[in-house]
């Protein structure tokens, strides 16, 4: 697709993230190693030739790789203060704004914003600082710069100060809180989000839920979204790139491996995270304990394969809820398991080519976060199963609002009703299943990555931004 927009001479396109396309570990002999990585801003990207990529530099080997001036072209890292970032990433971004926006907090307890808050809060300040330079730096007259998610929510306002010419775009790839949630931050630093990100031209959204509370925030707190359009562009499936690699050598062995220790004739319930709190894991395995409890004639008859990959080590309430994944999954199958048959197949080793695998022979999919910006694990299965497969959908995903009507719709604390739905789902007929995948899929597919990322900077590029 032409990246030539009739709006706008200049074609230079700048993303900022926090993780960017590739990291680096460094070897004991003292070698670099790149890895790169995927995800729909990847293949989004790759829709367009004049980029560049600025993101952190997230551990050693990043750093070290900057220092040496070892990178990627069309990349550009930046080597924050370790300790800054940590205040920023760990404490502010994930441990305060990723609560925010998935309503995580205990709230008879918790958050308490105190003088270690107003710290970590300046640090995070330095670093959406640091990107905006950075950002203002390489930017050419003209240019658009689409700035990603809650890690670098000041940096549309910072980078509005410092470069008036350039055309700026915030997308958020979280839920946003509905305004009495989002007012749990005091007031001074729910006013500073709001305007970081109303510094942008456009300010968009994984789906119209998150947009809608987004400008319900603004008009309780600020008044109103100001000059700030919004958007809405929901992330579908690769279809392409998934349909191929799917069918690799790598994946056929992992699904013969998986067979094996599934069993003969047994159904298949999947599910593929992070290990992330939002995800709902632990009352994933409530659920299905309670349809081995209440219909003891699956037992033996079913396997639930749980793919729970670590993700965000360094908070402790992360390490205590893989901790608490692990356990669960021990005693269930301690509780029900028999000699020839394990009842959870848990599995914590990120490996794209299993998940892959996973997908294709499920015959149920359980998606049942407690909040999620959108879920791309509902929107890939049903592309790559290979003889349909039943999708358990929270009503609290963002691919709800697409998927919602070919799923089996579950309210994500309700265990009992989700042990319904997948004995609902385990027994749909063939045909029936076949037929909702199908239309699962082509919902899934409406807007892929690459198409997804030229339509915001159509939409940025072509909008009258009269400064
Ligand atoms: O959902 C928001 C998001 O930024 C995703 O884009 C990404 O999968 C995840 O969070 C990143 O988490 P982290 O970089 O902390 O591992």
């Amino acid at each position: 697709p032409s990246t030539t927009s009739s709006a706008s001479p200049v074609s230079q396109v700048l993303v900022a993230s926090n993780r960017g396309p590739v990291s680096y570990t460094l070897g004991e002999d003292g070698t670099l190693d790149a890895k790169r990585g995927g995800g729909g801003l990847v293949s989004g990207l790759s829709a367009v030739d004049d980029k560049l990529w600025v993101c952190a530099a997230l551990g050693d080997g990043d750093r070290e790789a900057v220092r040496r001036g070892v990178g990627e072209p069309g990349v550009r890292m930046l080597d924050i203060d370790a300790e800054v970032h940590a205040d920023a990433y760990n404490g502010i971004a994930n441990s305060v704004l990723w609560f925010v926006h998935h309503m995580l907090y205990q709230t008879p307890v918790e958050p308490v914003f105190d003088a270690e808050f107003r710290r970590q809060w300046a640090a995070y300040e330095t670093y959406n600082r640091a990107f905006a330079r950075a950002l203002a730096e390489e930017a050419e007259p003209g240019a658009s710069v689409l700035v990603q998610d809650y890690h670098l929510a000041l940096v549309p306002g910072m980078l509005r100060e410092l470069r008036p010419d350039l055309r700026i775009g915030h997308f958020s790839h979280t839920p946003w809180a509905p305004v009495d949630y989002f007012r749990l931050l005091p007031d001074d630093i729910a006013e500073q989000l709001l305007h970081g990100i109303l510094g942008a031209d456009r300010a968009a959204f994984l789906t119209r839920r998150w947009a809608d509370a987004f400008i319900g925030c603004c008009t309780e707190i600020l008044g109103g979204t100001g000059r700030t359009r919004i958007g809405v562009h929901g992330l579908g499936a690769d279809a392409d790139f998934l349909r191929e690699r799917a069918h690799e050598p790598d994946v056929d062995e992992r699904m013969a491996a998986l067979r094996e220790q599934v069993g003969e004739g047994r159904k298949t319930i999947v599910r593929v995270d992070r290990t992330e709190l939002s995800k709902n894991i632990v009352r994933g395995l409530h659920a299905y304990r309670a349809l081995l409890e209440a219909r003891p004639e699956w037992r033996e008859r079913v396997v639930h394969i749980a793919f729970a990959y670590p993700s965000r080590q360094d908070l402790a309430v992360y390490r205590d809820y893989t901790a608490a994944v692990q356990s669960l999954a021990t005693e269930i199958n301690g509780q029900y398991g028999t000699e020839g048959w394990t009842p959870v197949v848990l599995h914590v080793k990120d490996d794209f080519a299993r998940s892959l695998a996973a997908y294709r022979l499920a015959d149920v999919a359980l998606v049942n976060p407690i909040r999620d910006g959108m879920n791309l694990v509902a929107k890939e299965v049903p592309v790559v199963s290979d003889q349909g497969c039943a999708l358990v959908l929270s009503r609290e995903a963002g691919a709800y609002e697409e998927l919602g009507e070919d799923a089996i719709v579950v309210n994500p604390y309700d265990v009992t009703g989700t042990a319904d739905a997948l004995h609902e789902a385990l027994t749909m007929s063939g045909d029936e299943r076949s037929g909702r995948t199908k239309r699962l899929a082509e919902a899934a597919t409406a807007l892929p990555p690459q198409a997804w990322f030229l339509e915001q900077l159509e939409a940025l590029r072509q909008d009258e931004l009269p400064r």
